[in-house]
């Protein structure tokens, strides 16, 4: 006996696709159960201009195989030289539909990223203006700081100073990993939401550092204490619409990841949505799983809910982890969630 569940398609509000042969390969494992997807724009260079973002997105869509119906929904990566009018211009003319803000130093490719805020207020302004969300990489990067503690003191020393001064910014606190970021989008007004991945619903920092050092599990920001973990799944769980799917499917090839300086991101395109139902079915929530992976999001982002329906299947026997994804640079190796998922995408 199998059980089905129809839930309407999701999308996924964070996503790296990369670039070249690498995005070729992973694009598929998005698009099979995903219509839209936030693109990041952390490339090498990274996606500052709206002729940028423009070939970006026609590199994907070339990418697509014939026939599949997937909308990658481009960002600008800010820079203290991001001009107004430009980030303006191309959320008006529907290039971009987010900006990208990276703490200078946080995370893989940020060095461009913003070192001081109020470098970049004037554009905030602007984006604000135009209402297209900020999507926010919440971590300092000031070395003084410990690691399992820059989320939530970037939330004291610049998110909640920045809505303070803007209140009416959009702004997605994205891949959320402590308590104290659920309470902040908890407490906020309705112009702040957060995304929340599969991986930091599931692990918590024992997945990386007990029992040996565990790179596939390394992804930033890290994965905290179970406290927090708990806190995260308290928030999505109980169906609260200011919470939604952004799988930070980060795919960086093995070689990349298995090195004595290993790249942090962790690559769940291909089971997000079955440990996601897993999740929830333990729960005993499986009718909330809908608002967080489809619901929530476009209507933070003030688009239309997809109107065509995924089926989801449960298996009488737990399903393997998918084998690694092979690239023409390496293999990459898909997110184990260490636990039994049941459930499976069924195919189109
Ligand atoms: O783990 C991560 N990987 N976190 C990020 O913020 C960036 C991402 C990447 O691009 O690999
Ligand atoms: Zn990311």
């Amino acid at each position: 006996m199998t059980t089905k569940l129809q839930i309407t398609t999701p999308d996924d509000w964070h996503l790296h696709l990369r670039d070249g042969p690498v995005m070729q390969s992973v694009l598929s494992y998005t698009s099979f159960w995903c219509k839209r997807a936030i693109v990041m724009p952390n490339l090498v260079p990274p996606v500052v201009t709206a002729a940028a973002a423009a070939a970006y997105r026609d590199r994907i869509t070339d990418a697509l195989e014939e026939g599949v119906d997937f909308t990658p929904l481009m960002t600008l990566y800010l820079t203290e030289q991001t001009n107004a009018d430009d980030l303006a211009a191309a959320v008006k003319g529907g290039i971009a539909t987010a900006v990208k803000l990276y703490p200078a130093g946080a995370t893989t490719n940020s060095a461009s990223g913003v070192k001081d805020i109020n470098k970049v207020m004037p554009v905030l302004e602007v984006l604000a203006e135009t209402g297209a969300p900020l999507l926010v990489h919440g971590e300092v990067s000031d070395p003084n700081i410990d690691i399992f503690d820059r989320e939530a003191i970037f939330i004291e020393r610049v998110l909640a100073p920045l809505h303070e001064r803007l209140p009416q910014l959009k702004v997605v606190f994205e891949h959320i990993t402590t308590r104290q970021a659920v309470e902040f989008v908890m407490a906020a007004n309705d112009q702040i939401a957060a995304t929340v991945t599969p991986h930091h619903l599931i692990i918590n920092r024992n997945a990386y550092l007990a029992g040996g050092i565990k790179p596939h599990y390394y992804c930033l920001p890290v994965a905290k204490r179970e406290t927090h973990r708990l806190a995260l799944l308290d928030a999505v769980l109980a169906g609260t619409d200011k919470f939604f799917l952004g799988t930070d499917s980060a795919p960086h090839v093995d070689m990349a990841k298995l090195q004595p300086c290993g790249c942090a991101g962790i690559f769940n395109a291909p089971n997000t949505l079955a440990c996601l139902a897993q999740l929830f079915d333990d729960a005993g929530c499986l009718d909330r799983l809908e608002g967080f992976t489809s619901v929530y999001g476009p209507q933070f982002y003030g688009l239309d809910v997809n109107t065509d329906k995924l089926t989801l299947v449960k298996h009488e026997t737990p399903q393997p982890v998918p084998q690694p994804v092979q690239t023409t640079e390496g293999a990459i190796t898909v997110f184990d969630p260490q636990m039994d998922v049941f459930w499976s995408v069924r195919p189109a």
